[in-house]
């Protein structure tokens, strides 16, 4: 497969709505290793949705809960993953160094506009539960962007190509 001639983890990254979980069932199937997400092992984690963990432990203790999630994930004996992370992993420096670590790192970049497009209608985003969702978009992807860049090994502009072309123009790179 060609799995065994990429001996690595490949770590999706960027903001909510980038395409980061359907990118990622792609590569999972191209190279046939397990998919894995952060967001889901942090709710088996946790026994709680995420929008409970915000609301109940707020946004700090998640952000230990991914940081614990990146650690396990880096075990030495750790099978070859595709990771999807949660569009704010990248907030705390402790993450980008795990990140780093873990494997290669792709940022899927995507404009304000065309996240505010794909997350207008999803409802299970605590940080997008706001008067002003497209204001807050485009605050939080000002700040983020220099921490996805400074993380990754490839940007790819995830805005037009569809999710198995940017699969395949991943594993070209990677
Ligand atoms: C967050 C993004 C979410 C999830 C949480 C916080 C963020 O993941 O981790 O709601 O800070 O951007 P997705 O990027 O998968 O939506």
């Amino acid at each position: 497969s060609l799995g065994e001639t990429l001996p690595k983890n490949i770590i999706l990254i960027g903001f909510m709505g980038c395409g980061k979980s359907t990118i990622g069932r792609h590569l999972g199937k191209l190279l046939g290793y397990p998919v894995v997400d952060t967001d889901e092992l942090i709710e088996a984690k946790a026994s709680m949705p995420i929008n409970d963990i915000f609301a109940k432990r707020g946004e700090d203790y998640f952000r230990q809960l991914e940081a614990a999630v990146l650690q396990e994930l880096s075990a030495p004996d750790a099978p070859r993953r595709i990771i999807s992370t949660g569009g704010g992993i990248v907030t705390r420096k402790v993450n980008r160094r795990l990140i780093k670590q873990l494997g290669y790192v792709v940022w899927l970049q995507v404009s304000a506009d065309e996240i505010y497009k794909r997350t207008a209608r999803n409802h299970d985003r605590p940080l997008l539960k706001t008067e002003n969702p497209k204001q807050v978009i485009e605050t939080m992807l000002t700040e983020r962007e220099p921490l996805y860049s400074d993380c990754s090994d490839l940007t790819l502009d995830s805005g037009d190509l569809d999710a198995e072309e940017i699969a395949c123009g991943i594993l070209e790179s990677a």
